[in-house]
């Protein structure tokens, strides 16, 4: 091993919570190393968002946050607030715009976001701290020794009393993600509660088929799963669900769950018998036709198998059938897997870790971050707030 470079601390990835972390670091002087195995920094805030990143939502209070203890976020989300990083993006003159639920995007592009942290990592020089950047070489041996952890990276070697482990999850693996945060975090004693795959689409199997023939179509609907309800569009897709309301659902979905959908989640109880009694000769296809996309009517229609007139229906089973819509039962099959989860649930075990600072309890000087740790937001902005806030938590205590 080549002499080791001597640092305050060592940040392992340079995603959202690795730039965060690093910045803030630096500007109370400390001398970062940030390394990353890609050969850009912050890939994944590049494409988040459609391009133009979804870089926090306006309430991000913990119960939005999925976790094996969901009262760990509270404490480093409620010391950097959404309105703490919007200051930030105002400061870079960064425009931005609400689009629905609280989401802010970028009016430009997500680079904007990862200029804006690059920018807030050269600031460190001011503070006299500093952040050297090490792009494109993996870390190799890590170890821990006398109170200071040891890394190899290319043909260079680093040593700092401090290790931040903010390598990510294993989510899109074609963009260099990888589960190199659970092995290292395992090899220095820390649990990991498995990860699975979460805000992904969920497959459908073949007595579902029908649904399959919908690819393309979306309409607003409620969809279910035990205690978990979200309200936002679902898409159906040649392999089953998506849409934002489906990837919502994932995140709570366990493998032979059920789920349900309310596929009318605007209309009042009796709706259909107020349509047999203000159009007694429509079919059931017509009126689901006025509510939802055409094509996604006829399945229905098919399946509750209600045949002829409104009005020469029974209202019994027009009640059925208005049930069986607010709570259409789908029995996914799985997921589509971490190639197409946008996020990782799972992870580090926050058991293992201070609430406050994110360092390790049982060893001094490690710290996880990000999505790493077993914590996972909702979609909408906040993944990337708990990347930011678990980042300046642990930055305080480097
Ligand atoms: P992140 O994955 O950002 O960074 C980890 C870094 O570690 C990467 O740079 C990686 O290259 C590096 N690394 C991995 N293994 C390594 C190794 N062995 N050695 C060295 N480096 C290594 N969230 C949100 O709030 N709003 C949004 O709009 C979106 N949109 C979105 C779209 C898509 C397509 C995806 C896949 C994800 C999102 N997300 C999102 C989620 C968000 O991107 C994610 O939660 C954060 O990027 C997590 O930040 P981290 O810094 O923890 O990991």
């Amino acid at each position: 091993m080549a002499v080791p470079e001597r640092y305050d601390a060592i940040v392992l990835g340079a995603g959202a919570a690795g730039l965060m972390c690093a910045a803030t670091a630096g500007q109370r002087g400390r001398r970062v190393l940030l390394l990353d195995h890609a050969e850009a920094p912050g890939k994944k805030i590049l494409i988040s968002g459609g391009g133009r990143c979804n870089f926090t939502n306006r309430e991000a209070p913990a119960e939005r946050f999925l976790s094996a203890n969901p009262h760990f976020a509270k404490s480093a989300l409620s010391r950097y607030r959404p309105e703490d990083f919007i200051a930030l993006v105002d400061s870079h003159r960064i425009a931005w715009h609400e689009k629905t639920l609280g989401q802010l995007f970028c009016d430009g592009s997500a680079r904007q976001i990862v200029a804006m942290l690059l920018a807030e990592c050269d600031r460190a020089a001011g503070a006299g701290g500093a952040v050297t950047h090490s792009l494109g070489a993996a870390a190799r041996l890590v170890e821990h020794a006398d109170g200071r952890f040891r890394i190899a990276f290319g043909s260079r070697s680093a040593e700092a009393p401090a290790l931040v482990i903010a390598t990510g999850g294993p989510s899109i693996p074609k963009m260099g993600a990888t589960g190199f945060a659970y092995d290292l975090a395992r090899r220095f004693g820390l649990k990991v509660v498995e990860p699975r795959p979460a805000l992904v689409p969920l497959t459908l199997g073949p007595e579902e088929a029908m649904f399959r023939t919908l690819s393309g179509v979306a309409t607003p609907v409620e969809a279910r799963c035990g205690k978990a309800r979200f309200r936002e569009a679902a898409l159906f897709t040649h392999k089953g669900l998506s849409g934002p309301a489906i990837l919502q659902l994932s995140s709570y979905w366990r493998p032979g769950a059920g789920i349900e959908i309310d596929l009318l989640p605007d209309e009042a109880a009796g709706w259909l018998r107020a349509c047999k009694a203000e159009q007694p000769r429509a079919h059931l296809k017509t009126v689901l036709g006025h509510r939802l996309p055409a094509r996604l009517a006829e399945v229905l229609a098919e399946r509750l198998d209600l045949a002829g007139d409104l009005g020469n229906l029974a209202n019994r089973k027009l009640d059925a059938a208005e049930r069986r819509l607010a709570g259409w039962p789908f029995a996914p099959t799985g997921t589509e897997g971490f190639a197409k989860a946008e996020v990782t649930a799972g992870g580090i075990a926050t058991a293992g870790l201070s609430s406050k600072t994110m360092e390790a309890r049982h060893l001094p000087g490690l710290f996880c971050i990000g999505e790493a740790v077993d914590v996972t937001g909702w979609l909408g902005g906040y993944n990337f707030q708990w990347a930011w806030a678990s980042g300046r938590a642990a930055a305080a205590a480097l």
